[in-house]
């Protein structure tokens, strides 16, 4: 169960020093760097979404971007927007040796209360075809595939599935998750 303490027994350490929060200006190096690493690369140049760390990124208001903090490093990143009632989640990195161990569905549980409370109704996003790990990140949260966008991702070329939320008729379950009390939520 994500958010459960039992996720980050694996890591007593980790779990002990976990911060969640918004981002910051000082955190933008960390975050590139996080997504780097990650190397999710990327959108398709012609469909790209641009880079949130340049200029679009600081002009556009309706991102989100949420970061765990563990020992005064950031290791752990989501971004996400708004339009009305639709929320797109389009960054989701873990530093590679702080992964299993619950940080990347916290995020998530995170986001999803976040955009609960700012009336969001449905959530989109996508996710490489042959990115498991994800796959099963969003599948544990209700998240359904319900298309593919065909050569969506370059480096290597490869298509998209896309996964939908629909939060009406939810029940919620993973908002009653019970955060591990030594983490701390700004
Ligand atoms: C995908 C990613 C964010 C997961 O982060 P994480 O902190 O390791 O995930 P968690 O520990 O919270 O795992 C939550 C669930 O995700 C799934 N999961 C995570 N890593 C997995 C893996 N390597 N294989 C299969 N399932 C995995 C599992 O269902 C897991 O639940 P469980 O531990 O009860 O089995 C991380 O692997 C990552 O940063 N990958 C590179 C970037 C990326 O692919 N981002 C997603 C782009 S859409």
């Amino acid at each position: 169960m994500l958010g459960d303490s039992q996720s980050f027994k694996k890591n007593t350490q980790t779990a002990n020093s976990c911060i969640f929060r918004e981002s910051g200006a000082a955190d933008l190096a960390a975050i590139e760097r996080l997504l780097r690493d990650a190397n999710l690369s990327f959108h398709a140049p012609n469909q790209s979404k641009g880079n949130p760390h340049g200029s679009a990124f600081s002009q556009t208001r309706s991102i989100h971007t949420q970061v765990c903090e563990i020992g005064g490093e950031v290791v752990a990143v989501l971004q996400w927007r708004q339009v009305g009632e639709e929320a797109e989640i389009f960054e989701l990195a873990v530093e590679s040796n702080h992964r299993r161990r619950g940080i990347g569905g916290l995020l998530v549980e995170r986001f999803l209360s976040l955009a609960r409370e700012r009336d969001v109704k449905e959530v989109f996003l996508e996710v490489r075809e042959s990115n498991a790990a994800a796959a099963a990140l969003y599948r544990k949260f209700g998240f359904i595939v319900t298309g593919r966008r065909p050569n969506y991702y370059c480096d290597p070329q490869e298509d998209a599935l896309l996964f939908h939320l629909n939060f009406k008729g939810l029940v919620p379950k993973y908002l009653s998750y019970p955060i591990d009390s030594t983490f701390t939520q700004r």
